[in-house]
């Protein structure tokens, strides 16, 4: 099956099947994007917030399903208060918006994370979106307060509560923030780090892995399509032969 439809040279359009159904964004060098051009870093969260809307709209339109981004993770409560505040404001206005978005393009839109800590105003909206758009068929998950071990925690002590006394996986994926939904294909982290930063612990079992130096400011569709043809020449094996 042809997924890379070249139109010409500079023009390449892709599509994914079945096996690329979900993807998973650590949103990384917001901060050392913004530093390379004497700037605070909040304009690089600014310029970080337009890149998430092209971004996931471009894996949309090239048929991903899901589509999760880690956007502040239960650590980046560390960070001065301006930025916390800059960050949570570019949250507000995007889920003020999100709602008309979702319902056009189909998208149910689900908050991954504690949202306890949130501001009362934020957690409203969040409700409203997610209650709204809960019957749209593609997804998009973004992780606000979020840490992978936070989650599968938090999924335990509900089963216990729930009088569970001998804990099986499935008691535990039925209890996390994604239930329901299909595990991610493939985690794409930019800026150059590797690892996972407590992201998705328990979903990223047998996910695949796609890291680039580039900054989140600077992702393109074109990075998109590079890692979509990598991800084409992996073998999943799910730890059989
Ligand atoms: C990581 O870069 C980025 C964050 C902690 C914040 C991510 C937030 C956005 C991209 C905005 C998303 C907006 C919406 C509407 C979901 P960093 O600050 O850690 O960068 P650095 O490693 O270069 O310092």
């Amino acid at each position: 099956m042809a997924l890379f439809n070249k139109k010409s040279k500079e023009n390449t359009e892709v599509k994914v099947d079945e096996r690329l159904q979900h993807i998973a964004f650590i949103m990384d060098g917001n901060g050392r994007w913004a530093k390379k051009r004497g700037m605070p870093r909040e304009y690089g969260h600014t310029q970080g917030a337009k890149v998430f809307k092209e971004i996931t709209e471009y894996c949309g339109d090239i048929g991903i399903n899901t589509v999760t981004v880690y956007a502040f993770s239960t650590e980046n409560w560390k960070r001065p208060k301006a930025e916390v505040d800059a960050i949570m404001k570019l949250f507000i206005d995007y889920i003020y918006e999100a709602l008309n978005v979702m319902m056009k393009k189909d998208i149910c839109i689900k908050f991954l994370g504690d949202k306890s800590p949130l501001p009362d105003k934020m957690k409203e909206l969040m409700t409203e979106v997610e209650e709204g758009s809960k019957n749209n068929k593609k997804h998009l998950n973004i992780a606000i307060n979020y840490g992978g071990k936070d989650e599968i925690v938090h999924a335990v002590n509900t089963a216990i509560a729930e009088g569970i006394t001998e804990i099986t996986e499935k008691d535990i994926e039925d209890r996390l923030y994604t239930k329901g939904q299909m595990m991610p294909d493939l985690i794409f982290r930019t800026a150059g780090e590797q690892r996972l930063s407590n992201f998705l612990m328990w979903q990223s079992a047998y996910s695949e892995f796609y890291f680039t130096d580039t900054l989140w400011p600077d992702l393109k569709p074109e990075h998109i399509d590079a890692a979509v043809e990598n991800f084409y020449q992996r073998q999943r094996r799910y730890g059989g032969l």
